[in-house]
């Protein structure tokens, strides 16, 4: 029996983020340039897509480059940004067959401008679609959001805007850049690291965290699912015990 046939579609996780890790490794392990494993872990971005979507999950978010990821040597930047953009647009027409919607998430200040261009470009090309959101993390870390967040909660403050006697979690939550999208309640990373890497931080509060050892590029459609199995054999208890959660 395949993974796949062991998921129950009434309990699938709305939002699932992924921390693609392993692409340097992957390609040294055979004597290539580490921007080889980038380009092979694009056929893992697209195996993933399209089981997520296949499912109907409605929210896949990837970390696709960390605002740490600008200290790495200036040719394997300007290969991944290449890599980023020529993907985005190769995969726009599949991306609008499938009915998926293209987001991004981090500090766009930080990207070359004709890799934002072609962004915007393909975010306003499948706004409409609504069957899944695809959303790349890309110049983002979590601590670069939540402050961001709270610069510009501040300046509402001091426009007299936002009283703030009124801020609570979800109030906050609005200033991030995931203020669309529901948290996600499941995290995968490949490459057997154990860290989250200044990911989603406030958003990950309750997902589950699933490890695998796999590198990126092997990444397919059967080790998703078998991350979507391994979310649904665990029990969700949010701070309460078993017994409230089987009443
Ligand atoms: C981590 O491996 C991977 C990245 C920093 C880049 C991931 C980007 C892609 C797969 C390009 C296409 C993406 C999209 C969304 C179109 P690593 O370099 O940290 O590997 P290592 O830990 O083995 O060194």
């Amino acid at each position: 029996m395949s993974f796949k046939d062991k998921i129950d579609l009434s309990r699938l996780p709305q939002h699932v983020a992924v921390i693609m890790d392993g692409n340097g490794r992957w390609a040294r392990a055979q004597g290539k340039e580490r921007t080889f494993g980038h380009e092979n872990g694009v056929n893992a971005v697209k195996e993933t897509v399209e089981a997520a979507a296949e499912i109907g999950v409605k929210f896949l978010t990837l970390y696709a480059f960390s605002t740490e990821n600008w200290n790495r040597p200036r040719t394997e930047i300007d290969a991944l940004m290449e890599l980023l953009v020529s993907t985005i647009n190769s995969e726009r027409e599949t991306l609008m067959k499938n009915g998926i919607k293209l987001d991004v998430i981090g500090d766009f200040d930080a990207l070359p401008p004709k890799c934002m261009t072609e962004l915007n470009e393909a975010m306003t090309h499948t706004a409409n679609n609504d069957r899944m959101t695809m959303v790349v993390a890309l110049s983002y870390s979590s601590r670069w959001e939540i402050v961001r967040a709270a610069r510009l909660l501040g300046a509402d403050i001091k426009a007299g805007k936002v009283n703030p006697e009124t801020i609570n979690e979800e109030m906050f939550g609005s200033y991030l850049c995931t203020k669309h999208m529901p948290d996600p309640e499941l995290l995968i990373r490949t490459s057997g690291e154990t860290r989250i890497s200044n990911f989603l931080l406030w958003q990950i509060a309750y997902a589950e965290l699933y490890f695998t050892p796999t590198l990126w590029p092997d990444f397919k459609r059967e080790d998703f699912y078998e991350a979507i199995v391994s979310y649904q054999n665990r029990e969700r208890r949010f701070g309460m015990v078993s017994e409230q959660l089987n009443k």
